[in-house]
């Protein structure tokens, strides 16, 4: 049997000169890669599913950038790269999986629609904000618990990680505030994780639940594509125990990749791909000084935090002992009610989120007209974004909105160039 991988294998060795350039190509080609479900008989190939949401990263990561939620007003739109996780269901588990390989139902599909809501300035202008409702529908293997909840998410850009990788751990703690001693408000608090028995500090995702790069790339083929890997070895993905024919099905899993279905050397290229792969932005200190100075006068880089260098590392110079301007201090803070989704993730609550960094929100400005800001994609602008801060972030929302106008908009300009 030809084995699936023996042709990127294979180039490796043969060509030393240029293996870095090669492994970050043939990477590239994996996050792209549509995988395949196991047939029933004879030999493994791929082992999608049995239940996934998408059958490659860059189908919710499209050129490795954000997706985007559903539009509710084009029918069936699914968005891009739109997760329903879950706070843990008996049946469900983790995340609902919209996808099925053939003879299996999909768990369900999400049903989104909002509800406006305006919000009036102290000057007397106003915005609309569209409160998000969501819900499953299509449940094909019965209701969720009474006790879960759900927690629509979009996928974030996923260019520059692995400058966020080298960030020393030190740094990231020096701005935490758990007790808030000073007193300002705005706590910031580490996410430690343990998923393999040591405390790590957390990096990745909406709650920063992931330490690494590896473990985030790792979770993704479980929870997303249904694909085991060293670090998520079952073959079933997010089925439950109580999934029971998802779990007996044909998998992928075989003898000659570490008896999995992705093995090491595959996940290793696809880590490789994203970690050497550039933000869209925040590699300068940005120029427009007057709008840098409004923002941290307005409280933002209170949690944006503009800058870090990263560490030392010799074997990647490029990601080495540089100045970055991702504008997040990496932390969880609590931004309020509005936001909270009742799911709690290592140390993080439900009305706790990362802050997200705003580096290459130039780019997506400029990539199409509509953004979709915040966890679930909710906000369309960056004012709808601010307006839905709230908790720890409740006094910097306030002094935007009592800037005058053209401040408010200067602000916003600034963080529309990072
Ligand atoms: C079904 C859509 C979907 C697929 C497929 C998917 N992702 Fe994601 N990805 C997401 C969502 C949603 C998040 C945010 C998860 C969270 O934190 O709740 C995410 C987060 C990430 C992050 C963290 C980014 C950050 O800012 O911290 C990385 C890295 C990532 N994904 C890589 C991958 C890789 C590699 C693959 C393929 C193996 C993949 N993803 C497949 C939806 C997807
Ligand atoms: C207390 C910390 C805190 C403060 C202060 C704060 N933010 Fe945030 N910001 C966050 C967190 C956390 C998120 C992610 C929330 C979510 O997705 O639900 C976020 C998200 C955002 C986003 C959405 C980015 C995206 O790509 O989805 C924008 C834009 C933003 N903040 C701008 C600002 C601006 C401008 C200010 C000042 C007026 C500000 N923030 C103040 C913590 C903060």
């Amino acid at each position: 049997m030809k084995a699936r991988f023996a042709f990127l294998l294979a180039l490796l060795p043969a060509l030393p000169a240029v293996a870095g350039d090669l492994d970050t190509r043939i990477g590239e080609k994996l996050f792209r890669r549509m995988w395949v479900s196991a047939p029933t008989v004879t030999h493994a190939n791929d082992g999608l599913g049995p239940l996934y949401d998408a059958r490659s990263c860059a189908a919710c990561h499209p050129a490795a950038r954000q997706g985007r939620p559903p539009d509710p007003d084009t029918p069936d739109d699914r968005g891009v790269g739109y997760a329903l996780k879950l706070s843990g269901d008996p049946v469900y588990g983790r995340q609902i999986q919209t996808n099925a390989v053939l003879g299996f139902a999909i768990e369900g599909k999400p049903a989104l629609s909002y509800r406006d809501e305006t919000v009036r300035f102290p000057d007397g202008d106003t915005a609309t904000l569209r409160r998000p409702v969501v819900t499953v529908t299509d449940l094909n293997y019965g209701p969720l618990a009474e006790a879960t909840a759900i927690s629509a998410r979009i996928a974030p850009s996923v260019r520059g990680m692995g400058l966020l990788e080298r960030i020393p751990e030190a740094d990231i703690l020096a701005g935490a505030d758990p007790e808030d001693r000073d007193g300002d408000g705005i706590a910031g608090r580490p996410n430690w994780v343990a998923p393999e028995g040591t405390r790590q500090l957390g990096r990745f995702g909406w709650k920063a639940v992931h330490p690494t790069l590896h473990r985030q790339n790792s979770e993704a083929f479980s929870l997303d594509i249904g694909m085991s890997t060293p670090a998520y070895p079952e073959p079933w993905g997010d089925c439950t125990p109580a999934q029971t024919e998802c779990r007996n099905a044909p998998h992928g899993d075989s003898p000659q990749y570490e008896g999995l279905e992705i093995p090491s050397t595959v996940i290793g290229l696809i880590d490789g791909y994203l970690r050497t792969l550039p933000p869209d932005g925040g590699l300068e200190a940005p120029r427009d000084t007057a709008g840098s100075a409004l923002f941290a006068a307005t409280g933002c880089a209170s949690c944006h935090r503009p800058s870090f260098t990263t560490g030392e590392d010799a074997a990647h110079p490029a990601l080495s002992r540089r100045t970055i301007f991702p504008y997040s201090d990496l932390l969880l803070h609590d931004l309020g009610e509005d936001l909270a989704d009742g799911v709690a993730m290592g140390e993080a609550r439900g009305r706790d989120w990362r802050t997200t960094p705003l580096w290459g929100m130039k780019r997506l400005a400029e990539s199409d007209g509509k953004l979709a800001l915040l966890h679930d994609g909710r906000a369309r602008s960056v004012t709808e974004a601010i307006l839905w801060h709230g908790g720890e972030a409740d006094k910097a929302r306030g002094a935007f909105m009592a800037l005058p106008r053209n401040d408010r908009e200067k602000l916003v300009r600034f963080v529309l160039g990072l």
